[in-house]
């Protein structure tokens, strides 16, 4: 009898990339709390620049996070599961468009954030941990910051939005379908589910 050969495709992510998934996470979600605390602070608050200057570091982080993610994907493309066969061809469609759009999110939120603060006239600068200080690279332009700031304000809200479907769509057949072939949750889980032997 011919046995069905196995590959490891389709059963976990790489530990890697399920490390760096919770990792990223956790710093988008609370540097969209800090972005949207802090812009409402009064002007003279003394915890602004603390706040500000946090923003922006560990904004810049995750950029650098983004591309060590692309660097993943590309090293374990072979090994990345598939979308469940069990659902339905729309909501295969919504999840990869998903995960598309905050995979592109997470690279150019940051980036708008930068040209916003490197912008600006009166710029703090961005700090970035031992570095001290990211070289300010564009021309100081009050103009080009408003279009900047708005660009940033929109592009990280619609990332939000986007952690929202998909969290909802997480949570939809993790409810509907536990431990079944629809329920995603367990390839993605920091600790490596029992009987699973990815890496
Ligand atoms: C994924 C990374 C980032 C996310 C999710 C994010 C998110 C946000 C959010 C939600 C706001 C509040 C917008 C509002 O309600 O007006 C904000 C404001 C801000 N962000 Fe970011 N940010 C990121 C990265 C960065 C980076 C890298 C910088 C600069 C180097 C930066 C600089 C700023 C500044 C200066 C503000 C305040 C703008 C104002 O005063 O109107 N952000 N950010
Ligand atoms: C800022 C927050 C988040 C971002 C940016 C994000 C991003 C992503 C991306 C891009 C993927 C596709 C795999 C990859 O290429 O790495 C993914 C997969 C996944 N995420 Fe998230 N995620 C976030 C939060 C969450 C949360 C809170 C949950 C928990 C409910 C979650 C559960 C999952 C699961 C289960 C998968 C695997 C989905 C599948 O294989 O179909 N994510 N995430």
């Amino acid at each position: 009898m011919t046995e069905t050969p196995t590959t490891e495709r389709g059963i976990i992510y790489p530990r890697p990339m399920r490390l760096l998934h919770w990792a990223r996470a956790m710093l988008i979600l609370a540097l969209i709390a800090t972005g949207f605390y802090m812009t409402g602070l009064a002007e003279d608050d003394a915890s602004a620049g603390f706040f500000y200057a946090n923003h922006k570091q560990f904004g810049i982080l995750v950029w650098l996070l983004a591309l060590v993610h692309l660097a993943l994907r590309s090293r374990y493309r072979s090994l990345l599961p598939d979308a469940p066969c069990a659902l339905r061809g729309w909501e295969k469609w919504l999840s990869h468009a998903t995960h598309r759009l905050m995979i592109a999110l997470t690279l150019l939120t940051p980036v708008l954030g930068y040209a916003m603060s490197s912008s600006f006239t009166q710029s703090d600068g961005v700090p970035f941990f031992f570095l001290s200080h990211v070289p300010e690279i564009l021309p100081k332009n009050d103009a080009a910051f408003a279009v900047f700031q708005a660009l940033h304000k929109y592009s990280a809200y619609l990332l939000l939005a986007c952690v929202g479907l998909h969290v909802a769509g997480t949570a939809k057949h993790r409810l509907q379908d536990k431990g079944g072939t629809t329920d995603v949750l367990p390839r993605m889980w920091p600790n490596r589910p029992s009987g699973s032997s990815a890496r």
